[in-house]
């Protein structure tokens, strides 16, 4: 009798442990599905891995598409190694005049910091990299990183702490990314040419398999279906009398007084190049800049 019930608890049990593995995919598969290279994908209970070797890199896209919200995947980043590899985390809408939001992370070799790369593309043009080391191990544990998009900022969070701004600056005729919904996406591959310090360290894949693990995929914010117009979807996804979303609520809308603290302590410790500053690549600085001084 007791021999039975100890078998099954242990039944329940395994029954509980496939349950949260299922979910994982469940949880992953209700908003993204795989891109490329399926067969480099690797469920493990909640965790998703990503791999790259010398045949392929992976990627995932969002199924919908989205005007404004929060997107949030937690990533553990290649361990060890990972000089040559970039993992990215985005979103971006289609065509020509693109508008995209960027995470790329830049690998390194062993216990050398990876750096992160921010970018922002408006109407097709980037240029626009901003680049940061962490306060921690990236490579350890699972961290969130987010992307928070508004009609007045658009705001690159790690761990909940911001580290870039993009404002809404459209008022001094600057254009500000607001009409194009935007697909979410992540990917590994390899970027020797360029990731880390500058190109001159190359893949080794003698340490191949490199392994991104995600988990805890997160969006929030507005569906636009593909029959739907882009004009339709601006105003079917902007706060208006009748209706109010929360990333347009004033607390929502700019940084509080301990969010602006924090950004300031990141770029004052961790920046290590903002694009507004390189008078060598760019002579005149670029409009937008003169009023970033966060
Ligand atoms: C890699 O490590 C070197 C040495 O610490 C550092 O200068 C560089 O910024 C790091 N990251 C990349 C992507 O090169």
């Amino acid at each position: 009798m007791g021999n039975l019930s100890h078998f099954k608890g242990v039944l329940v049990l395994f029954g509980l442990l496939a349950l949260v593995g299922l979910a994982t995919g469940a949880q992953f598969y209700k908003l993204f599905q795989p891109s490329w290279a399926t067969d480099h994908f690797m469920y493990e209970g909640d965790v998703l891995k990503l791999r790259l070797d010398k045949y392929s890199g992976a990627g995932f896209a969002s199924k919908g598409k989205y005007m404004f919200g929060k997107v949030t995947v937690q990533i553990k980043l290649v361990e060890g190694d990972s000089a040559g590899t970039v993992t990215a985390f985005y979103m971006s809408s289609d065509g020509p005049n693109h508008n995209e939001f960027d995470f790329e992370f830049l690998g390194n070799t062993t216990g050398e910091p990876y750096v992160v790369q921010t970018n922002v593309y408006v109407n097709g043009v980037g240029n626009r990299e901003q680049r940061l080391n962490l306060w921690f191990d990236p490579t350890k544990d699972f961290h969130s990183y987010s992307i928070l998009w508004n009609q007045r900022q658009v705001v690159f969070l790690v761990d909940e702490t911001p580290v870039r701004v993009h404002s809404n600056l459209e008022h001094r005729g600057i254009p500000y990314p607001k009409n194009q919904p935007m697909g979410v996406y992540s990917s590994i591959w390899n970027a020797d040419d360029w990731a880390t310090q500058g190109g001159r360290v190359k893949t080794d894949w003698s340490h191949a398999p490199f392994v991104a693990s995600y988990r805890g995929f997160d969006i929030n914010a507005c569906p636009c279906p593909d029959n739907v117009a882009w004009a339709d979807n601006t105003r079917r996804c902007s706060s208006s009398t009748e209706r109010r979303f929360w990333w347009d609520s004033p607390t929502v809308s700019e940084l509080n007084l301990h969010q602006s603290h924090q950004l300031i302590w990141v770029r004052a410790n961790h920046m290590i190049y903002d694009y507004c500053r390189d008078t060598a690549r760019f002579p005149v600085t670029p409009a937008e800049c003169e009023h970033h001084r966060h």
